[in-house]
């Protein structure tokens, strides 16, 4: 019934300052806008807000439920980060709760006798796992900038968690498609199956009693309990008896991080999204600053010349991450002069606005010098000009598949994220090196690129998706189809999508591109594969006090609502 009256509502909307005759409608609101990937989760954070809380109330809400709803991403064993805008304070500030390598963690310790590395130890095992930063995250933004209590944040994620949620074709198609992974551990067996190792099926009651008395442990004692109470010896334990690193040190060192967003102009749109230990927002903006150079708009939504010249600027921006990007408190990122208006055009230059550049010819560039001195996506935005907009993950759906015996939340295989050895693509073929290598207490490389836009101060688009390497393409595709194409949020968050990230050489699009644009780039020169969809970018678009929310249908879950 809370799903049906929501989805009632996101297809009622408000009136209309949209357009009538376009195809697509977001949901609009005056007071608030919830995007989320699950009903429940848009559902908690939209009651947060009718009562008078204030954005990052609603996002603290909405990221505990979700790690209930959508225990495959949403997920307290793992880590993210939240970017808050504040109109009133004119400031974009990030948080910092990416997982971290344990203390004991080495360079190489997912290469075997050989020196090659072991994919199932890097991904699937104990060792996979990194320090979870999501409840000290959470903690945090609350703390800082929200109005309730944390245990006021909780309540929804626990009653959730202990009474059940019904479960949706999705939610039964995940587990039976991770079953393999997620029977190999007894943990996690009794968990996400019934006693006789049947299915949930749709419909059935999802009952999770291990999480809910981990997440009432917390809002009793607060983040102390997950980090040094019984919630870490719980994980510790589990390290211990299955070769895992993570120490009871380990968790009582770890802290996320206030940092400052990267920052960058599109158009004349003020972008801000995720600095390192994302390669996210840096490279966003990288892109979008070398596409500004031409004419998008004239050059039409997804025809074959604009998708061109997207993988082209894409592809250039995947080779610098391979050697650049890293965890800025162990190296040094030459941010300012990967964003640079100037770099960009040097880029530019290289690109033949007709034919593909192979990616064997194009190798990272020189954007020096160097500065002397950056899963599951959600958006909420407030009537006090608040913004956040938050991803979060623990890597691939149910990250390692381990759950913590006893304490009913899975743990993130997020060690992958780091180059196990350089050249040697990870779990998503991306790169890297020497730059983004495994070291003790550092963060491993991310894509997450949490995005909020501002034109003349104010909150104009929040956004950011999930994906993998697809994260940081989905994300300024969508920026590009409201600032050059005029789509509206609905439109904008559907409209297919493409990707390139450099190696493989490959043009990867959904469906729904025409036979003719396909052709099109193949005479270009590009190597055009169509696979399954990217991203689930859940986003707000404000415009004239109105504020208009998009649900990415590519996750039947996904809610937009607004009040
Ligand atoms: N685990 C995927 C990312 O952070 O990019």
């Amino acid at each position: 019934m809370v799903g049906g009256t929501m989805i009632l509502l996101s297809q009622a909307g408000y009136s209309t300052s949209i357009p009538a005759g376009q195809r697509m409608h977001p949901v609009q609101g005056k007071e608030g806008m919830v995007v989320t990937s699950h009903f429940l989760a848009t559902q908690s954070a939209r009651d947060v807000l009718k009562s008078g809380g204030n954005a990052i109330d609603a996002a603290v809400t909405a990221a505990f439920s979700l790690a209930v709803t959508q225990p495959r991403s949403g997920n307290i064993g793992g880590g993210g980060f939240m970017l808050i805008s504040s109109e009133q304070k004119d400031e974009v500030v990030a948080i910092d709760y990416r997982e971290k390598a344990p203390g004991r963690a080495s360079a190489d310790m997912f290469l075997d006798k050989d020196g090659n590395v072991d994919r199932e130890i890097a991904r699937f095992s104990h060792l996979a796992a990194g320090v979870p930063g999501t409840v000290a995250g959470l903690a945090m933004a609350l703390e800082q900038y929200g109005t309730i209590s944390l245990k006021e944040a909780m309540t929804p994620a626990i009653k959730i968690a202990a009474e059940g949620f019904i479960v949706t074709p999705r939610f039964s198609d995940g587990l039976k498609n991770k079953e393999k992974k997620l029977k190999k551990w007894n943990s996690s067996r009794k968990i996400f199956y019934k006693k006789d190792g049947s299915y949930y099926e749709p419909g059935d009651l999802f009952v999770q009693k291990d999480l809910a008395a981990t997440l009432n442990r917390i809002s009793q004692n607060g983040i102390k309990e997950f980090y040094e109470g019984k919630t870490a010896e719980l994980l510790v334990a589990e390290m211990a008896k299955y070769g895992g690193l993570i120490s009871m040190d380990d968790m009582k060192k770890y802290s996320p991080v206030f940092r400052a967003p990267v920052h960058g102009k599109y158009r004349g749109y003020d972008i801000y999204s995720m600095s390192p230990p994302s390669s996210g927002g840096v490279h966003v903006i990288q892109i979008l600053n070398i596409l500004e150079g031409y004419p998008i708009s004239e050059y039409g939504h997804n025809s074959a010349k604009t998708i061109h010249l997207l993988a082209e600027a894409m592809k250039r921006a995947y080779a610098d991450r391979s050697l650049y990007l890293g965890d800025e408190d162990f190296i040094k990122v030459p941010s300012k002069g990967l964003t640079s208006k100037k770099y960009a055009a040097f880029l530019r230059e290289g690109i033949n606005s007709e034919q593909v550049t192979s990616s064997i010819t194009i190798s990272p560039g020189k954007p020096l010098p160097y500065e002397s001195e950056e899963t599951t996506h959600f958006s909420i935005v407030d009537k006090f000009g608040n913004g956040v907009s938050n991803t979060y993950t623990i890597n691939f759906s149910y990250g390692s598949g381990i759950v913590v015996e006893g304490a009913g939340f899975l743990l993130n295989n997020e060690m992958d994220d780091f180059s196990a050895k350089p050249g040697i693509p990870n779990a998503y073929g991306l790169i890297g090196g020497k730059a983004n290598s495994i070291e003790p207490n550092k963060r491993m490389l991310s894509s997450m690129s949490p995005t909020i836009v501002k034109q003349d101060g104010k909150n104009f688009l929040v956004t950011g998706s999930p994906g993998g390497s697809r994260i940081i393409t989905t994300t300024l595709q969508v920026i590009m189809n409201v600032i050059d194409h005029g789509l509206n949020m609905q439109s904008a968050v559907a409209a297919p999508r493409i990707h390139h990230q450099w190696l493989p050489d490959q043009l990867r699009i959904e469906e729904g591109l025409s036979q003719d644009t396909v052709k099109g780039l193949q005479n270009m020169g590009h190597k055009v594969k169509q696979k399954s969809s990217m991203g689930a970018i859940q986003s707000i678009m404000i415009r004239d006090g109105m504020m208009y929310g998009g649900a990415d249908p590519r996750r039947s879950t996904a809610l937009a609502a607004g009040l």
